[in-house]
């Protein structure tokens, strides 16, 4: 017979599990016909994605040449890096779509957001919910409503599958099932 603590143990284990293994699709910023660059059209490439709670993106470029400073809509629509709210300078810098709504990133250098190294993402709901099943409220309407973990699809295919993530929670959720039976 399981304690009432164990059980309870469990259960945050199984909450814990769900909701750190749901992670969600990577995009190469740019791709798969660019990068971070003076070329790409980042509006065009931005509005063929469908963004999701826990997808990365992640910008590829050479740090000599160029960085990445996520900035308000106010120094996205100046080109301005004066009040940046962060910055990256790795050449391969990625960064997690953790909350819902609005990011702007722009290239640092001048000159270079003028010419186009100009990026918003729009993040809506994703798979990052409570398994059973939830209601996440992004402003798109009607709210999506997202009846089981398992079950994830995107509308336009990410440049690295999110069946990753499916394959991840199926294996959380089957062991986590056999601990269960287990103890
Ligand atoms: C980039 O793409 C958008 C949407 O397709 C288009 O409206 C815009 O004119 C393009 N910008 C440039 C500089 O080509």
């Amino acid at each position: 017979m399981m304690s009432l603590e164990r059980m309870s143990l469990l259960a945050v284990v199984v909450v814990a599990a769900a909701f750190t293994t749901v992670s969600g699709a990577s995009y190469g910023v740019g791709e798969p016909n660019g990068g971070w660059d003076m070329q790409t059209n980042y509006t065009a490439w931005a509005s063929s994605i469908n963004f999701h709670l826990g997808d990365q993106l992640v910008f590829k470029y050479s740090p000599a040449a160029h960085d990445v400073v996520e900035v308000t809509k106010a120094g996205y629509d100046a080109c301005s890096a004066a009040s940046p709210v962060a910055i990256h300078r790795t050449g391969q810098d990625a960064v997690e779509l953790n909350r819902l709504g609005s990011r702007y990133f722009i290239c640092g250098v001048p000159g270079h957001c003028n010419a186009g190294m100009k990026l918003q993402v729009r993040t809506r709901c994703g798979s990052a919910l409570p398994p059973g099943g939830g209601v996440c409220l992004d402003g798109s309407s009607p709210p999506t409503i997202i009846s089981s973990p398992g079950v994830i699809s995107y509308s336009s295919s990410p440049a690295s599958s999110g069946i990753f993530s499916t394959v991840i929670v199926t294996m959380a959720a089957t062991t986590v099932i056999l601990i269960l039976l287990m103890v």
